[in-house]
């Protein structure tokens, strides 16, 4: 029987389906990310693993597991695997495409509303007891309606957010392509919108001179990966004002400490990585997963 480790308790749709196919499933007890010493222990008498992005699927752990069939990564994003060495050991790499779209896209879009609309002022202004008046000048944000967005990574999430904010705002959305002069396509941008995979051409690929072309009133929103964006430079133009505000699904690190300075501005809002965080995407990425493990037995 050919035995599956899931690093981290998921719904458990893909897990009955393994059973139901043959497969012994074992998932980790813990309640965190296994360490990686943890990792490399319970992998060794698998066949196959199923991870999250937390798990650093590195040149070590390949060499040391090449009996591994499949690693499915339960997320689209594959950075946290080294892929060549994968490739070359044979170590097949899997990942869940396609279902989380719609529900990255939905939580690019809120961020955008939210940014825009200054959620996280308004909300701090309540919570805390600050909410005495009407305020005829307070919280001030900017309209959707009719304004540019563009999307660096025009995939399948990005073209979906662009689907989105044209059938709800009407607003003009702009895909950048690689060759295209990124200042001009910032420069008149309301929204930029984030959806690349994180990799060595795509790190910091908004950084300093970027944030600089953008206007004052520019809205920043990424749910790729934190390291895409320069984060310290975000935080200067955050601060500055240089632009308006940004929203954030993912940072750099992953979690972010709570005193992290990028906290204290009223002008972010940061979610902890809940792109794929809803029922339906994380149903159908356990179903991937597993279907993932099955085929790979499958076409040996
Ligand atoms: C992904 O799938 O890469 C997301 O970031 C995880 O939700």
């Amino acid at each position: 029987m050919k035995k599956v480790f899931v690093t981290r308790k998921i719904l458990p749709d893909g897990i009955e389906l393994l059973r139901n196919k043959g497969f012994e499933v074992l998932v980790s007890s813990k309640d965190e990310p296994l360490t990686p010493a943890e990792l490399m222990e319970k992998a060794k008498n698998v066949d196959a693993i199923i991870c999250t992005m937390a798990d650093s699927i590195n040149k070590e752990f390949l060499e040391k597991n090449t009996h591994l069939k499949i690693i499915t990564n339960y997320a689209v994003g594959t950075n946290n695997t080294d892929m060549e060495t994968a490739a070359k050991l044979g170590i097949k790499i899997g990942n869940t495409p396609d279902v989380l779209t719609e529900a990255t896209a939905e939580i690019a879009f809120g961020l955008m509303i939210a940014a825009a609309r200054n959620f996280r002022s308004a909300m701090q202004t309540a919570e805390r007891g600050e909410w005495k008046h009407f305020e005829p000048l307070g919280h001030l944000g900017h309209a959707l309606l009719g304004k540019k967005l563009g999307v660096i990574g025009y995939g399948r999430i990005g073209q979906r957010l662009g689907e989105m904010a044209h059938g709800a705002f009407k607003m003009e959305v702009r895909g950048y392509k690689r060759g295209d002069d990124m200042n001009e396509f910032l420069k008149d941008l309301d929204v930029l919108s984030i959806h690349v995979p994180l990799t060595p051409e795509t790190k910091h690929i908004v950084g300093i001179k970027e944030i600089a072309a953008m206007k004052k009133t520019a809205i920043i929103v990424n749910t790729a990966r934190g390291d895409v964006i320069d984060q310290d430079a975000l935080y200067e133009a955050l601060k500055s004002g240089a632009i308006f505000s940004a929203g954030l699904d993912v940072t750099t690190p992953e979690p972010l400490v709570p005193t992290h300075p990028l906290y204290n501005l009223p002008n972010v809002i940061i979610l902890p990585h809940i792109g794929s965080a809803t029922y339906e995407a994380r149903r159908a990425m356990s179903i991937l997963s597993a279907e993932n493990i099955i085929n790979a037995f499958l076409i040996d």
